[in-house]
């Protein structure tokens, strides 16, 4: 206990000396609002649960270089999601293997034997030693708890809970409890699909069924995190689950992606009843899941904002990579379809500063010396072509693009873009199959979060200026009404 106290302060003191310097998370790109690692790499966003009034974001972590490694978990926890307080390194890896991608859940009625409200991990493990031998089938799925809100934890001594199969990618396992069948369930990726598991413990696990979806989807790579819970429509007493994957392949702009399933699910077997939808078609929105336990039962989901293509190059030298933003998930319906409106939760609001605001704008419309460096850009709009640029005086500039149906995100000429040839290529599309109505963008110096008709439509990517971009200029080539034009500065939460 003495060494906990002790670690305590020192964080503490760490963050009060830090948090009153001008310097403190202000390098070249490092974002102002999102949250990123303190120093070195990060990627997955893993055992995402809200307790006892605070979020809690475990992540992918290798502490010791900015280049992807021997994993750990790190963690920081949030009361709104904006403000992050950075915390002990919660898993380390050890004799079993590193400590790859998971969840936590919060153990109510005390099903395992750790304690009531136990916080237990659940996490892949995979062996390093196994691998560099030869072997190819090294991974394996492992739980450990906390008593003490994910300060300290101990690994359960009956580890691994469920072993290597044959398959060389098993992991990224994703539990909840599921009252409708009194027990645990376990979605897991394993090569290309999905399998479920149930459990009343969570040490003892039964395999029910695998899930992959004929003919929907006919190429995928492999399936990394995966999620699964149950919503309500909007408006209507139904429910349906939803189901989200993420491929580290053939995705809409290349590399990694995520996309989601909308379905029925009676604890043992998932169906999927209409086709998949991608969840954002930009290239940097991947391994996104959602918080456990979540209050008001909201969906609130985080994702790695990078891409595996180039993910260990990008040019930050402290720390490397972001998350998005965090996104209320609503599920909504169109004739006879499901699909999910993402919206960044509501304590956003209070970061906000309006700096310009306006009933309409005529175009061409064109402002400089603005602070496009963490600013949120948002307006209505009826038209069909709309042609928008940030630009800064290094004449470096990134550009958005509405074709009728075709939504696109230029960033070819952004800057930094050398440390890969997979960075500028191709133009990024997505296509929109209904009428452009809102706009919101969210910039915070490498990332651009776009959100249109209140969050059905997603796209999300980074990129890397020499200078920030503080020139904007909005065109269309026919006849376009831009109203309700706003743009906020969003204030730093370091
Ligand atoms: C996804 C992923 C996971 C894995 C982790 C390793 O980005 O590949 O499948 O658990 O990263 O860091």
């Amino acid at each position: 206990m003495k060494n906990v106290t002790l670690l305590l302060l020192f964080f503490s003191l760490q963050s009060f000396c830090q948090s009153n310097s001008n310097d403190y998370y202000n390098e070249p790109h490092r974002p102002q609002f999102h949250f990123t690692p303190e120093s070195k790499w990060m990627n997955d966003p893993n055992g995402l649960v809200y307790y006892n009034g605070k979020y809690h974001l475990f992540y992918q972590h290798y502490p010791k270089d900015i280049v992807w490694g021997p994993m750990h978990w790190g963690h920081a926890s949030s009361t709104d999601l904006f403000h992050w307080e950075h915390l002990p390194i919660a898993l380390y890896p050890d004799k079993l293997g590193n400590i790859f991608s998971g969840c936590a859940v919060i153990d109510e009625n005390n099903t395992a034997g750790f304690g009531k409200n136990a916080m237990i991990a659940i996490f892949t493990y995979h062996n390093d030693e196994l691998w560099k031998q030869g072997y190819r089938n090294t991974e394996s799925q492992a739980i450990a708890y906390s008593l003490d809100e994910g300060l300290t934890w101990t690994k359960y001594s009956g580890n691994p809970v469920i072993k290597n199969s044959s398959e060389r990618d098993f992991r990224d396992p994703n539990v909840f409890w599921n009252e409708e069948i009194n027990a645990w369930n376990m979605v897991l990726a394993s090569g290309d699909k999905v399998k479920i598991f149930t459990s009343d413990n969570l040490k003892d696990w039964k395999y029910k069924s695998d899930f992959k979806p004929n003919p929907d989807i006919a190429k995928t790579g492999t399936w990394e995190c995966i999620d699964l819970f149950k919503m309500k429509v909007k408006g209507d007493e139904k429910e349906k689950w939803v189901m989200i994957v993420n491929h580290d392949k053939y995705t809409p702009n290349g590399g990694s992606g995520t996309r989601y399933f909308i379905g029925d699910f009676d604890g043992e077997v998932f169906t999927n009843t209409q086709p998949s939808i991608w969840l954002d078609y930009g290239t940097d929105y991947y391994a996104g899941v959602t918080f456990y336990n979540a209050p008001e039962n909201k969906r609130i989901l985080i994702s790695w904002m990078s891409n595996w293509l180039y993910a260990n190059k990008t040019p930050t030298k402290v720390w490397r990579s972001a998350m998005t933003l965090p996104r209320e998930l609503v599920l909504d319906k169109k004739g006879n379809r499901y699909f999910l409106r993402q919206k960044i939760t509501e304590g956003f609001n209070k970061i906000l500063d309006t700096k310009v605001s306006k009933d309409k704008i005529q175009l061409p419309y064109s402002a400089k010396k603005l602070n496009l460096s963490q600013a949120e850009l948002s307006f209505s709009f009826k038209g069909k072509q709309l042609s928008l640029t940030l630009s800064n005086s290094k004449n470096e500039s990134i550009k958005v693009e509405l074709n009728d149906t075709t939504f696109s995100i230029d960033r070819s000429k952004s800057g930094i873009t050398n440390f890969s040839d997979k960075f500028t290529e191709p133009i990024q599309t997505m296509p929109v199959d209904e009428k452009i109505t809102d706009f919101q963008i969210i910039l915070d110096r490498p990332s651009m979060e776009i959100l249109l008709n209140k969050g059905k439509y997603s796209m999300t990517t980074i990129f890397f200026p020499n200078e920030s971009f503080s020139s904007l200029k909005i065109e269309s080539s026919e006849k376009t009404q831009i109203s309700n034009f706003t743009i906020n500065h969003v204030k730093k939460t370091w």
